[in-house]
């Protein structure tokens, strides 16, 4: 099946195919599985974003795992981060005394992570990591230790796997970069 080698737009220009994506993540479930053999463990899903991630991991993880999830939101329809971080979904359980993995699609500024971390080490979690896909590395502002990183991107605004620009191409299988000139900002 190839199909989705076509770009559904001519605004796009793709960075990492489905067969990257997939080896990452590959990579990440194996050492995951490994850090936690025996362990009670919950993977947190960030909304929207990490849903195509998070589906993925868990189901290359080879140890038995939960899901739950939060939302956050800094960018609204933007391409830009506005700075505040809210939480708009809780999760709806206790994780008192649960190993915790926050998974999200990317991590830029690291505001995201880093509220979402302080948020439920408050829970007296067993303990909370995180795990990203992608890492838009020189644009951390925030110190956040990120125990499992998948694939370092440039700074520019990325869709697809999960990412959107104004909701748009969460869905596409890679991810791609939206040309500068189509972005009119
Ligand atoms: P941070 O708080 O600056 O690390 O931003 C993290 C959040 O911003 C992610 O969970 C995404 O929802 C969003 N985000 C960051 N970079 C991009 C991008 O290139 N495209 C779409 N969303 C992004
Ligand atoms: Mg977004």
């Amino acid at each position: 099946m190839t199909s989705y080698q076509i770009v559904m737009d001519d605004e796009l220009e793709i960075l990492i195919d489905a067969e990257t994506i997939e080896n990452a993540v590959a990579g990440l479930a194996e050492r995951i599985s490994r850090d936690y053999a025996g362990k009670d463990l919950v993977l947190v899903g960030v909304l929207k974003g990490a849903v195509p991630f998070l589906a993925d991991l868990a189901r290359a993880v080879t140890i038995p795992v939960e899901l739950e999830f939060v939302e956050a939101s800094s960018y609204g329809n933007g391409t830009a981060s506005s700075g505040e971080v809210r939480l708009t979904r809780d999760l709806d359980r206790d994780v008192t005394a649960r190993h915790l993995i926050i998974v999200d699609c990317i991590v830029d500024t690291g505001r995201t992570l880093k509220t979402l971390l302080e948020l439920l080490r408050k829970r007296l979690p067993a303990s909370v990591e995180a795990a990203v896909l992608l890492d838009k590395h020189v644009c951390r502002t925030e110190d956040v230790g990120i125990r499992y990183q998948g694939l370092e991107v440039p700074d520019r605004f990325l869709v697809g796997y999960g990412l959107d620009w104004a909701q748009k191409y969460r869905n596409l299988p890679y991810v791609a970069a939206v040309l500068p000139e189509k972005m009119n900002i």
